[in-house]
């Protein structure tokens, strides 16, 4: 296959006076690479330091030296970077756009100034509640201003957020709650998706009734949509009733480049969920730059990420990016069919919106709705599309390019990771030409390398799995708690190389093509949940002996849950069962967890030595019976044949 007949050019007049080209690219990602002391030393001349960094990098990956440094000595607060600096010359522009679930719910523009003012009255009430720097505070919220201003206020006073997805269960929040320690939840009454009600207050009392949660000493909820909530004073308190009348400005606490910033707990191939630690200095300056190279940001743009908060897209690219680089940031608190199938597009053209960044997912589920969804509407605001979460497949692509962008707007399939927390690898609007399904050339600073599993690097052409071979500012720094679990996650696979995880492939061009992840790891509809998670929720019921859960190849979701379960001895296989357990698991974790189909194993392949073969469950699923491979080594081949037979095949 020829990689070059489908390439995609940068439109002609896309470019714009700040837009970065592609001599541009090729100068400064050499820049980067030869010389990354100088170039991101200049690089942290776009944030506002009380103390300007003189070391810029200091970075090994050697086991047994092993540290990740960036600007050490250097000064700042985040919070001031996204809002103080701006107002002098932007106060009254539109800092972030609310458009809530439903379109007859009148929109929220919220200037700079005004968020700066909402930020310092929520921060003078945390530091008057005993929060301070180092704390940490959960926030459980739907994707309202509050959740943005709770973000940075806790940046204001070196408290360190700790954002959990509004669709978590009690028991998420309470595990995220008690790993981290935290002091104080943000959170609200109920949030709202696609007309229904999500309880959020009473999942939090719920997680607060749950071991290890007793750090928690306040509770403020946000009075959303104004459903009734049990209050248990003295812990409970109205958000309103403690910021009113707080002064609307906060002395911003002095952070040092590597002070914590936040927590964001995300699914590994084993045990729970990480808390991914970012610090503060690299971390800000990496979403920012990233966020206006790839986005081509200009000071007129209406900027739309359809992420939620609760996802690190939400954190780096709706709220430090673009409030960074004093964007206007769109804030949408529903889902995409909403109340119909054109939701997206309306909301383009009724906030004029330019640059418009969402997932695989989506598009495909649109896709399905057909064109006239959304050839009813204008779109004409759109200049630049963005994809992220997933591999998006080329047909997908296409129609988006197409369909959606006219075949005016570039798009950006932009790679990177919780772990990342900025993108790694993505085109640059102005400067590269695109192919469907192609995440393209690095960022400046990052230095992918394919290698095979023995850790051979490939060269040219190739397919293997992704590593980094040196650091980034963005990248994380520990995980919370476990600093040696980040060291043996991330760096042990591959001696002197960050591991991803991802699998991909290279073309004669030089393009990566994330293939998708090579660990048990699965990414349904670009939320990650581990495989070891999934197992344990299932456990957890009282008829199950044994479950084994594999990712399989999904329309829409890209990926699927399929988990094979064997119950207890004397226990009844029916179908009522299978619907108890896909309920027991969204109540365990949440509705992202839930099993797309569970088939009864009355046994699971395993080696001579008890060890579940994967590799075998996963071809089942994939409905590929003839791709088993070498089922010699199983204690008991015969458990096969009755798999394969009652496997799940997709009509
Ligand atoms: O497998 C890759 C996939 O999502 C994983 C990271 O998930 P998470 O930490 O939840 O962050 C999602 C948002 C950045 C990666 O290891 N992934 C993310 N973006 C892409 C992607 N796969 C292919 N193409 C992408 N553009």
């Amino acid at each position: 296959m020829s990689n070059t007949a489908e390439l995609y050019p940068v439109p002609p007049g896309f470019a714009g006076p700040t837009t970065i080209g592609a001599s541009e690219y090729e100068r400064e990602y050499a820049r980067s690479v030869q010389d990354p002391d100088g170039f991101w030393g200049d690089a942290a001349k776009r944030l506002d330091w009380f103390k300007p960094p003189t070391k810029i990098r200091n970075v090994s990956y050697d086991l047994a030296d092993f540290r990740i440094r960036w600007f050490e000595d250097g000064e700042l607060n985040a919070s001031v970077n996204c809002l103080d600096r701006h107002l002098a010359t932007r106060g009254d522009k539109t800092a972030l756009i609310w458009e809530g679930d439903s379109p007859d719910t009148e929109a929220l523009r919220i200037s700079y100034r005004d968020l700066h003012a909402r930020v310092c009255r929520l921060a003078n009430a945390l530091r008057n509640l005993g929060v301070g720097k180092g704390d940490r505070v959960t926030i459980y919220l739907p994707m309202i201003v509050e959740a943005a201003v709770a973000m940075l206020a806790c940046a204001r006073i070196g408290a360190v957020h700790c954002v959990v997805f509004g669709g978590f269960s009690p028991n998420s929040i309470a595990d995220r709650v008690s790993d981290c320690g935290s002091k104080l939840i943000i959170t609200a009454d109920e949030g709202l998706r696609g007309g229904k009600r999500v309880a959020l207050k009473a999942n939090v009392d719920a997680a607060l009734k749950l071991p290890g949660t007793n750090t928690v000493e306040t509770v403020l909820v946000v009075r959303h949509t104004g459903g009734a909530v049990d209050m248990q004073m003295p812990r409970d308190r109205w958000y309103d009733a403690v910021v009113d009348g707080q002064p609307d400005t906060c002395e911003p606490e002095r952070m040092n480049a590597e002070d914590p910033l936040f927590i964001l707990y995300t699914s590994g191939s084993t045990g729970k969920p990480k808390g991914v630690l970012h610090t503060t200095g690299g971390y800000l300056l990496f979403a920012s730059y990233t966020h206006e190279a790839v986005f081509d940001l200009r000071d007129e743009d209406v900027y739309w990420c359809t992420a939620d908060v609760g996802w690190v897209t939400g954190h780096s690219y709706i709220v430090y990016g673009p409030l960074a680089n004093a964007a206007t940031s769109l804030i949408f608190e529903g889902v995409p069919n909403y109340p119909d199938v054109s939701r997206f597009w309306n909301v383009i053209d009724k906030h004029q919106v330019t640059i418009f960044y969402t997932a695989p997912t989506a598009i495909r589920a649109l896709m399905r709705e057909g064109e006239a969804a959304v050839k009813k509407t204008s779109r004409s605001s759109l200049r630049l599309l963005g994809s992220v979460g997933e591999p998006i497949n080329p047909e997908a692509w296409r129609w988006y390019y197409e369909v959606v962008g006219d075949s005016r707007c570039p798009i950006v399939d932009t790679w990177w990771q919780t772990e990342t927390g900025g993108i790694l690898i993505s085109p640059l609007p102005g400067a590269i030409a695109t192919k469907p399904g192609s995440a393209t050339l690095p960022f400046f600073g990052v230095q992918p390398a394919l290698v095979d599993a023995d850790g051979t690097v490939l060269e040219g052409a190739a397919a293997g799995n992704l590593v980094i071979t040196d650091s980034w500012p963005g990248q994380m720094r520990s995980v919370y708690g476990d600093h040696q679990r980040f060291i043996d996650t991330y760096f042990k696979a591959y001696p002197g190389s960050y591991f991803t995880g991802d699998g991909c492939r290279r073309d004669e061009d030089g393009y990566y093509w994330i293939t998708g992840r090579v660990d048990d790891v699965i990414n349904v509809s670009g939320h990650r949940i581990g495989t070891a998670e999934l197992e344990s929720a299932l456990v957890l019921h009282a008829k199950v002996a044994e479950a084994a859960v594999v990712g399989f190849p999904h329309d829409i979701k890209g990926q699927g849950i399929y988990a094979y379960v064997t119950l207890k001895s004397g226990e009844e296989y029916s179908e009522a069962l299978r619907t108890e357990l896909v309920a027991h698991v969204r109540r365990e974790i949440g509705p992202t967890a839930s099993p797309d189909h569970i088939q009864w194993a009355p046994g699971l392949p395993k080696t001579r030595s008890g060890k579940i073969m994967r590799r075998i469950l996963r071809k089942i699923a994939e409905n590929a019976p003839d791709q088993l491979g070498d089922t010699s080594t199983l204690a008991d081949p015969s458990v096969v044949d009755s798999l394969v037979k009652e496997r799940y095949i997709p009509n």
